[in-house]
């Protein structure tokens, strides 16, 4: 469904500075597969997809999509996709269900085709009762909800979503993934979306394709990423520092031990096998006559796949673009596991 071969873009800003905004991306991406695009502020995503979407062109390099060139064929790229950008693609001034049904019409549709695409979508977003409404009276989720539809109006074999849910609420969140993939299961679609949600690239797509400065810096299936570049943490606090010590020693002998770290009475481990690991650790704690008194398990997040490749927390970089003193890497989305000790 797409494929790129150094697929780049540079915006040339003034005459001494040009942002290397996309630097030589090569994808492939299969019809029916819905892969997630995660990356910080600034990484490239939306150029990517406006690339991808015939709205710029590549600097260099190509891009086909469904088999048409993206620069030589626009219009057939574009008869075969659904666009949702970053910003609200609807007016402001029409009503709910005639922006639907205009967007029919413009895509092709005869005029009662597009009345009944506007009144399933209306249906299938949960729009119904909001037909009537002004685009501009609607809050951030419904328009989002609508932006979605306006997408799916032709029923595109690939659909493009750039932050679909940025700004929504966790129910609407949790709602507009539900109307997605049921949508995907219905028209059978090829779906790339970008998202700063770490756990919602996690839970939806069957791939994740984590780019950075322009480039593309991992891509796999969410669970392969996490225990092959991050791996299971276990913490372990010891009755003193003396007892930390013997503990840090004995993590040595674990499967895969690698980044040790001794804090104070803390000892913090990287292991393959986390959940089998701990109960190890502690016998040995146990016969060596250490006192434990907590021991964790932290099963790793792409956020600890982002840090490992980049040195950089992506939960840290997300806002304002700035790398900030944000919460410490233990936040919400750890999957901890607690064991008494
Ligand atoms: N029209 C433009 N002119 C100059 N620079 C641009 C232009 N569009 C994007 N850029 C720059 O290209 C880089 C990549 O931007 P892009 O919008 O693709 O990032 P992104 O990954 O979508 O970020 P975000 O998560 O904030 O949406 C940024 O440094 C941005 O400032
Ligand atoms: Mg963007």
């Amino acid at each position: 469904m797409i494929r790129t071969r150094s697929l780049t873009k540079d915006f040339v800003v003034s005459r001494s500075s040009t942002v290397h905004a996309v630097r030589g991306i090569s994808l492939e991406i299969d019809a029916g597969e819905l892969v997630a695009v995660l990356g910080p502020n600034g990484a490239g995503k939306t150029t990517t997809m406006r690339m991808l979407t015939t709205l710029i062109a590549p600097t260099s390099g190509t891009a086909t999509v469904a088999g048409h060139d993206v620069v030589a064929e626009p219009a057939q790229v574009r008869r075969q996709i659904g666009y949702v950008g970053q910003g609200n693609g609807a007016g402001h001034t029409q009503r709910v269900r005639d922006e639907l049904y205009s967007q029919g019409v413009i895509y092709g549709l005869d005029r009662r085709a597009a009345r009944q695409r506007a009144g399933e979508l209306i249906e299938a977003l949960e729009l119904t009762e909001l037909t009537g409404r002004k685009v501009a009276d609607l809050s951030g989720g419904q328009r989002r909800r609508l932006d979605v539809a306006m997408g799916l109006v032709h029923a595109p074999p690939l659909l493009v979503l750039d932050e679909p849910s940025t700004g929504l609420d966790p129910q609407n969140r949790a709602n507009l993934w539900q109307h997605i993939l049921r949508m995907r299961a219905e028209y059978e679609m090829t779906i790339v979306l970008t998202t700063h949600y770490l756990d919602e690239a996690d839970s939806m797509a069957e791939r994740v394709v984590v780019v950075d400065h322009g480039e593309v810096i991992a891509d796999d299936t969410p669970e392969v990423l996490k225990a092959k570049l991050a791996g299971d943490r276990i913490v372990v606090t010891a009755a003193d520092t003396e007892g930390a010590r013997r503990l840090a020693r004995l993590s040595e002998h674990l499967p895969e031990a690698r980044d040790i770290v001794l804090d104070g009475a803390r000892v913090e481990a990287r292991v393959s096998d986390g959940p089998g690991s701990l109960p190890e650790l502690m016998r040995e704690a146990q016969d060596a006559g250490v006192r434990v008194t907590t021991a964790q398990v932290h099963r790793p997040t792409l956020d600890d796949v982002f840090l490992n490749l980049t040195g950089r927390s992506l939960r840290e970089t997300e806002g304002n673009g700035e790398n900030t003193d944000g919460e410490n890497s233990d936040g919400a989305n750890t999957d901890t596991q607690e064991a008494a000790a």
